[in-house]
């Protein structure tokens, strides 16, 4: 039984594995075969302490694709709104489900929840990593680049965040060169530091930039919003030091013309992204949203049918 709690628990085979199966539930849905029921019968609890749309409605499309029942909650309606731990919750959840998805406030609340788990436990989301869309993101780019492995990607903005983290994992993991461009403050040195192995084997290169220069010559230009869910707090702070790392059409064009527009959404145009490049013929962000869906059902078959 295994869980997908941030990637780095992944070898590479397997990463390329589930985007193979996501590919081949792709190109079936588009010649119309759109129910699999290879999960019949079973039941997939989405448990979300932060709000969602993507997430939340390709995890329960895909589960609904695979003949699978999905129970949607937040901690509000369970009884650990009055005390009831998640250790204890998980036992019980353990009988009735197949799999669990969460969206959390803290990544540590997922670690506990897998702890206490016997079924796998999918993170939906947490303030450190969201590997769903880091793997939804190689997708596209493997249909837009024709390539897995070796894909230049710069992020631009918020490089402290989950998004970030997760591509620097999954490119670490497939052999990618990842600029994370942005301010100095917002480096990990650790994060570098714990991908300098699968880097090794792999050939991937992974660092930290202050200079949106570095975004010559790659296959794609990233960015997420500048204040994450639960970083409230720090959005002036966030705002005064983003601001520079803006994608806008001149950071398109130093970028060259094969590079591709990246985000995960939502979007604050003006901010991170101007209009005009998110609406752009060079904008990839549906597909990555529709993306979502068909590593989402790969996701539940690995886990769920190994
Ligand atoms: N990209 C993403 O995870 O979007 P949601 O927050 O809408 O799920
Ligand atoms: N970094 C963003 C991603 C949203 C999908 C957040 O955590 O709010």
């Amino acid at each position: 039984m295994r869980h997908l709690l941030t990637l780095v628990e992944y070898e590479p085979h397997e990463i390329e594995y589930i985007l193979r199966i996501a590919r081949d539930f792709k190109s079936r849905y588009l010649a119309g075969e759109v129910y699999l029921p290879i999960l019949q019968g079973e039941v997939v609890l989405l448990y979300f302490e932060k709000p969602s749309t993507r997430t939340r409605l390709s995890l329960t499309a895909a589960a609904a694709q695979l003949g699978m029942h999905v129970v949607y909650t937040t901690p509000e309606e369970l009884q650990i709104s009055r005390g009831e731990g998640i250790a204890d919750t998980m036992r019980v959840v353990s009988r009735y489900a197949a799999a669990v998805a969460a969206r959390v406030q803290r990544h540590e609340t997922l670690e506990e929840m897998a702890r206490h788990s016997s079924i796998p436990v999918i993170n939906a989301l947490s303030d450190k990593h969201h590997p769903l869309q880091a793997l939804a993101d190689a997708l596209t780019l493997w249909e837009r680049s024709g390539k897995l492995r070796g894909i230049k990607l710069a992020f631009l903005g918020d490089v402290s965040n989950n998004v970030a983290t997760s591509l620097a994992i999954i490119g670490a993991k497939l052999g990618w060169e990842v600029r994370l461009i942005g301010p100095k403050q917002l480096w990990s040195a650790k994060l570098v530091d714990a991908l300098s192995e699968d880097a090794a084997k792999t050939g991937a290169s992974i660092y930290f930039s202050e200079s949106i220069d570095d975004v010559a010559g790659v296959d794609c230009v990233y960015t997420d919003v500048w204040v994450s869910m639960g970083f409230e707090a720090e959005a002036a702070e966030r705002k005064r030091l983003l601001g520079p790392y803006q994608v806008s059409q001149r950071v398109m064009e130093m970028a060259g013309k094969r590079a591709i527009f990246m985000h995960c959404l939502p979007a604050r145009r003006g901010e991170e992204v101007a209009d005009d490049v998110i609406e752009g013929s060079r904008s990839a962000v549906w597909d990555q949203a529709e993306n979502r869906m068909h590593t989402a059902k790969a996701v539940f078959a690995y886990l769920l049918r190994p």
